[in-house]
């Protein structure tokens, strides 16, 4: 078991080194030294006591092979610092200077079709080249000789989004280190055919110099999916090796500055096993870029669920996000209304304290220009850099009143997240290829909260035993021991909740046998109660066949009545003695597929706990009713702050906490609580009966009584209240 680094967390220039980070990330050598000091005079009035810095500037580090030139970098860390700015310096090394391109062209990685990926942009190298490792790891060495004992550089940013743009290499370095990554991992070739199934179409291997990476094979073939998910795992470690050489080369000069790296969790990306990558940084950061519309502010909550998991409920790093449009979508929409102060204090809602944004001055030219920044191109005198400096008020506020150092209070409630099934479900061989796991986890994370309760999001590594609610939505990948730790789990009372494409496969991508989900050689199927012959798989448009299949209730329950599945539903029998079946498919659709009257949502006994199998797909409103009726309304564990909904007025209070309007968070610290509260629709919402004194009202009021609060379309109301537990 690999040891977590210690957590540690960059001090600011601040007397006692605190407070919230604020800034973003800083590119001046985009610009003529004559705007540093109006970059440094607008800093200072927005609040920014932070910035990253150096991030792609390796050319104007090394101009040649041979040439050096650090004064510009020198000179601008200067500025910042006594301006009261800290500087998180880059490794500089996601963006390799051309001269090294041209000199060693087989640095690049290449594309499954052999080709080398050109020159030109950024991570455009191989993690596994020696030769790039070895210019790296020089530059590392130089930064941290120059700047290690800088007081103004409180923290390092190795590198950026590793594996943005050469997370799969099909180079023949790729090649070498993948065989060598087998031959670690299974000893023997024997193990590895198993491991693979290689007697499927022949492909039996006599030693490690026949293993191949999944390279283009021609147009109709597919690749073998057990092999294809070691190419992810390996693809995953020589990234994070690589992010491990450049650390330590600084380390070993300068051990006492944090490292971190930024993540890219959003809910449409999570290419990293980051459950592995948080162990190695001293604290999380993350870059989160919004989605558009309705589920704004759910995802990002959702995202964040998982960084604050990650972090282990230390505070983490917002490294990115954007104050108002980005430029890499077909249509760039901008922020609306209040979403650009909003989303920041959310991200503080959520466990982070640090707020940084891509990118602090708008860019003239380049790929970005058309980026919103802290400060754009219209200048200073601009709504939005109004906001940014609001922003940076505020955030004063919030470290001010202590909320920096607490941390975001557990729900009772995980949903497991799991890299390895996230790249299973992409595989092009499944019954279904419109299988997303992290979007399963999104639709489950938005129906908690629409039934008013937070769910937290854990990575299936990590220990969620504490829970008293665990589900798992579509963890394809399920092995025998993690089973065995739900079992378990389940055996001491807990709940866990197990939907239609969980447990299908082990961690070789070998389908467990003897019906569906048969984890850990039945014993999910035993603590469900439930076995698994086919699967029915919708959605393919065929002209005439059903494109839906609804649910029935049964018994006394009427929950999911008039519910639709649309993209899998398994066909099941219902296989134990305290099988309850609270739901069946039912209608003439489901008839026509055999499915009429068959168990689509049953709940078992098993030891102190119960086990509920969710056998089909549900859209968000369905899986709300599911939660609304089944699990929201168990009584809150004890872990769970008791928000205060004691009425100040003769009306009746309401319970917050648990309304689907407010996305309510809480942190603790030692002698404080501090209660957030976001408003999730469009409506003004009135809230009632809050205990403590605010200390962030943004686009919200407090009544002339004093008793109740009103928060508008994307408000945020912050209270602090003293912890009871001293
Ligand atoms: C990030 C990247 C930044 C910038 C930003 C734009 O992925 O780290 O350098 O490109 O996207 O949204």
């Amino acid at each position: 078991m690999r040891a977590r680094r210690d957590f540690a967390w960059p001090k600011l220039l601040t007397a006692d080194g605190r407070g919230i980070a604020f800034g973003g990330d800083y590119n001046p050598d985009q610009w003529p030294e004559d705007v540093w000091d109006d970059d440094i005079r607008l800093m200072t009035q927005a609040g920014v006591n932070t910035v990253a810095l150096a991030i792609f500037s390796w050319d104007r580090l090394q101009p040649t092979e041979d040439h050096w030139d650090f004064g510009w970098l020198d000179r601008i860390i200067d500025k910042l610092g006594k301006a009261g700015i800290a500087v998180d310096l880059a490794s500089a090394t996601a963006t390799a200077p051309l001269w090294l391109y041209e000199n060693h062209p087989e640095v690049l990685p290449r594309d499954k079709y052999g080709h080398p990926v050109n020159a030109g942009s950024r991570q455009s190298w191989s993690p596994t080249s020696p030769v790039f490792k070895e210019y790296a790891l020089t530059l590392c060495r130089k930064l941290a000789e120059r700047y290690g004992a800088n007081p103004y550089v409180t923290a390092w940013h190795m590198g950026n989004e590793y594996g943005w743009n050469n997370r799969d290499d099909y180079s023949d370095n790729a090649l070498e280190a993948f065989r060598a990554w087998c031959r670690r991992k299974y000893g023997t070739i024997d193990a590895l055919n198993q491991a693979w199934g290689t007697t499927f179409w022949g492909q039996e291997m006599t030693g490690f110099g026949e293993v191949l990476i999944p390279r283009f094979m021609g147009a109709d073939s597919m690749v073998n999916p057990g092999q294809k998910l070691d190419f992810e795992r390996f693809g995953n470690d020589m990234l994070l090796d690589f992010y491990k050489a450049e650390r330590d080369a600084i380390a070993e000069i300068c051990p006492d500055r944090p490292f971190t790296t930024n993540f890219m969790i959003s809910t449409d990306q999570c290419c990293m096993d980051y459950a592995a990558w948080a162990e190695e940084v001293d604290f999380v950061s993350n870059d989160h870029y919004f989605h558009e519309g309705e589920s704004h502010l759910d995802e990002l909550a959702c995202s964040d669920a998982l960084v604050d998991s990650l972090a282990l409920g230390k505070p983490w790093y917002v490294m990115e996000h954007s104050t108002s449009a980005v430029q890499w979508k077909p249509l760039n929409t901008r922020k609306c209304k209040g979403e650009t102060v909003r989303d920041s204090l959310a991200h503080v809602a959520m466990g982070a304290d640090a707020i940084n944004f891509f990118q602090w001055r708008a860019s003239a030219f380049g790929a970005e220009a058309f980026h919103s920044a802290m400060v754009p191109h219209a200048g200073e005198d601009t709504k939005l850099f109004r906001q940014v400096c609001e922003l940076g008020a505020t955030l004063r506020a919030l470290a001010d009143a202590g909320v920096q150092g607490s941390g975001l209070a557990a729900s009772d409630t995980a949903i497991l997240f799991s890299a390895e099934s996230e790249w299973a479900t992409r595989s092009e061989t499944l019954p279904s290829m419109k299988l997303s796991h992290w979007h399963d986890v999104r639709d489950w994370y938005r129906a908690f909260l629409n039934a008013g309760a937070r769910a937290d999001i854990v990575p299936l590594a990590y220990d969620w035993s504490s829970y008293k609610t665990i589900v798992l939505p579509t963890v394809l990948i399920l092995s025998g021991a993690d089973t065995r730790r739900l079992a378990g789990f389940v055996q001491a009372g807990g709940r866990v909740v197990v939907d239609y494409a969980t447990g299908l496969l082990d961690a070789r991508f070998h389908t467990w046998l003897g019906g569906y989900p048969g984890a850990g050689d039945g014993l999910l199927r035993s603590m469900l109660g439930v076995r698994g012959e086919e699967f029915n798989i919708l959605g393919a448009g065929a002209e005439g066949e059903p494109s839906e299949i609804r649910l029935t209730g049964t018994g006394d329950s009427s929950t999911m009545d008039g519910a639709v599945t649309r993209l899998w539903q398994n066909d099941v029998t219902v296989a134990g003695p305290h099988v309850q079946v609270l739901a069946t498919y039912a209608g003439e659709e489901a008839d026509e597929w055999e499915l009429d009257g068959t168990a689509a949502l049953t709940r078992n006994a098993y030891g102190a706990g119960e086990a509920y199998f969710l056998g089909c797909d549900l859209g968000v409103s369905d899986l709300t009713r599911f939660v609304s009726g089944w699990l929201a309304a168990q009584p809150q564990s004890s872990r769970q702050p008791q928000v205060n909904s004691q009425s100040q007025s003769s009306r009746q209070p309401q319970v917050v906490g648990a309304t689907p309007d407010v996305l309510h968070t809480v942190r603790q610290s030692d002698d404080a609580i501090f209660d957030f509260y976001l408003t999730r629709g469009r409506s003004d919402v009135e809230l009632r009966g809050i205990a403590g004194e605010p200390i962030v009202l943004f686009r919200a009021e407090r009544g002339s009584d004093g008793g109740a609060y009103t928060v508008h379309r994307n408000g945020v109301l912050v209270v602090k209240r003293p912890n009871p537990s001293l």
